[in-house]
């Protein structure tokens, strides 16, 4: 007996639009031997085709494609309302939406489901929604951005500028031609408000994250940490820390031993700690319409199986800004007596205490490079405020997190 069709009306026929529509095609018996329903691409919109509530009448599942939150939250809500199932790979929408839809979905008896927008293929959203559902996460942090982790594993394998390894990026498919939100870190920010909302169960809004991006990384910063054998990440971390939540996006080098550390190229990675599971790694592609389209397709799945995720009670967890870190400090200085003792005395005055310090050329090209040890950022930043002053500096101090956890 053949497995009866679940139609499905794809919104955006795009990079991942059309890709998922050759998957479906290709997959439609694998599908249906799992799940019991064949799926069949019921209509397709686009800019140039397409009519939205002729879709909306003849499919039960909605696949949204097209990016961007207008038209998407408009299409995606009145889907909801009309009591179709949802699968979107859209970040922006989730992270700045997710309230407003997740109650529409919830008032329908409807599924939402996001898996492709956080991590491309890597399946964080389902682990930390069904496999962890009973697990008390405190901490969810990773790689989730593969443009940047491109970006930051060609100046350190090359040496090129930001500006050069962007172009490589660009021109190898990785960045897009506007590549701000990426490179700015607002992309990982919003990854990071889906994955703590998750985790935590609490509404994080996109303005919750304090983010920072990579634009002025300098190559030398790569190549001196590679000298104390640190490699530079753009990080996303989410963390219950004093009773409430934090949630930022930094770049940050991290020691060789960190499980992050080896993750090259446009590559995702995501940890979650919790003390009950210790901690798990999940890495694999960031993006790629066929991989994209292939998360989405496991969307699909598991609706048509009838698997529906755990949404997490939602407490709201008060914001907490105030952070405690390690850094690395990148000094350019004039080569005289007495430099070190000055910058020294600075820090012992502020309680930043110093790990480790290298010195660089001579003359006109003398630099220190120091780490220190984790403190409260507050102290870190007024220190740097006053080095900054300091009449013997010939370029303006360059600071970037360290992270100094220890794994085993
Ligand atoms: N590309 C990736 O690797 C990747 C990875 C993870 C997540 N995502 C997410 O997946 C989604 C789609 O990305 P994409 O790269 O496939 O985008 P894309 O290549 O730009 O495709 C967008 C599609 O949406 C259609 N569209 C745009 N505005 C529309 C409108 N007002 N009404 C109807 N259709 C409209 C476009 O129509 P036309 O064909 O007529 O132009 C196009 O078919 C985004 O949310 C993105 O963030 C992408």
């Amino acid at each position: 007996m053949s497995a009866e069709v679940a139609r499905i009306g794809l919104l955006g026929l795009g990079t991942v639009g059309s890709a998922f529509r050759d998957l479906v095609s290709q997959r439609a018996e694998a599908v249906a031997a799992s799940s019991g329903r064949r799926p069949e691409i019921a209509g397709v919109l686009r800019t140039t085709e397409g009519d939205f509530d002729h879709i909306l009448e003849t499919s039960e599942i909605v696949v949204e494609l097209i990016g961007g939150t207008d038209p998407a939250r408009d299409y995606v809500l009145r889907a909801l309302k009309a009591g179709r199932h949802v699968v979107t790979a859209n970040k922006q929408l989730i992270a700045q939406f997710g309230d407003e839809l997740f109650d529409a979905a919830r008032d329908a008896g409807v599924e939402l489901r996001f898996e492709a927008a956080v991590a491309g293929v890597v399946p964080v959203i389902r682990v930390i929604q069904e496999s962890l559902a009973a697990t008390e996460v405190s901490k969810v942090f990773g790689i989730v951005n593969g443009t940047t982790n491109f970006i930051l594993s060609e100046m350190a394998s090359t040496g090129v500028s930001f500006a050069d390894a962007l172009r490589r990026a660009q021109e190898l498919g990785y960045a897009e031609a506007d590549p701000t939100d990426d490179v700015d870190g607002a992309d990982a920010a919003a990854k990071m408000a889906i994955l703590a909302r998750l985790a935590f169960g609490a509404p994080v809004a996109l303005a919750d994250v304090t983010y920072e991006g990579i634009t002025e990384i300098q190559p030398d910063d790569i190549a001196y940490a590679k000298e104390l054998g640190l490699s530079l990440k753009l990080l996303g971390v989410a963390e219950r820390r004093d009773g409430g939540l934090s949630v930022r996006v930094f770049p940050c080098f991290l020691y060789p031993g960190h499980p992050l550390a080896p993750v090259e190229g446009p590559f995702n990675a995501v940890m979650v700690e919790a003390p009950a599971i210790t901690e798990i790694t999940m890495s694999g592609p960031g993006a790629g319409g066929v991989e994209t389209a292939s998360a989405v397709l496991g969307d699909v799945v598991s609706i048509l199986s009838g698997r529906t995720p755990v949404h997490a009670a939602r407490e709201p967890l008060e914001i907490v800004r105030d952070q405690s870190s390690s850094f690395y400090l990148h000094l350019e200085v004039a080569d005289r007596p007495g430099v070190l003792a000055r910058i020294a005395d600075v820090l012992g005055r502020n309680e930043v205490s110093v790990r480790s310090v290298v010195q660089r050329g001579l003359g006109d090209d003398a630099r220190l490079v120091m780490v220190m040890h984790e403190g409260p950022e507050t102290r870190f930043f007024a220190a740097l405020e006053q080095i900054a002053t300091l009449d013997f500096l010939r370029a303006q101090p360059r600071a970037i997190r360290v992270i100094e956890e220890e794994f085993v």
